[in-house]
């Protein structure tokens, strides 16, 4: 397991972003729990955020690629709208281990 950050490091309704294995990835907090995703969009690989730590629309109910405007759900990283629609952000198993965010 690696520990990313303490789970008081990303606000409710927030992410946070960092590099895994060479990779871009982000957390993402909400009311339903702690969700980890490699940042890279289904349809062509490139980061989803234009500036970092936000990856969320306005009204924070959706994760949000910032080149085009589509929608992915929080809690599954399946595609609502937009040119992936109906695929998958890449899901990371995370848990949380005495108020630290473990993968
Ligand atoms: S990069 Fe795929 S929706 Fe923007």
């Amino acid at each position: 397991m690696t520990r990313v950050c303490r789970t008081e490091q990303i606000p409710c309704e927030g992410t946070f972003c960092f590099n895994h294995n060479d990779r871009p990835h982000f957390l993402l907090r909400n009311h339903s729990g702690v969700f980890c995703y490699v940042n890279a969009c289904p349809h062509n690989r490139v980061r989803l955020d234009w500036t970092e730590n936000n990856l969320l629309d306005a009204e924070k109910l959706f994760i949000q690629c910032a080149s085009h405007g589509a929608l992915f759900e929080m809690d599954t990283g399946r595609c609502v709208f937009g040119p992936c629609q109906g695929q998958y952000l890449q899901s990371v198993p995370c848990t949380i281990h005495e108020g630290w965010i473990e993968i």
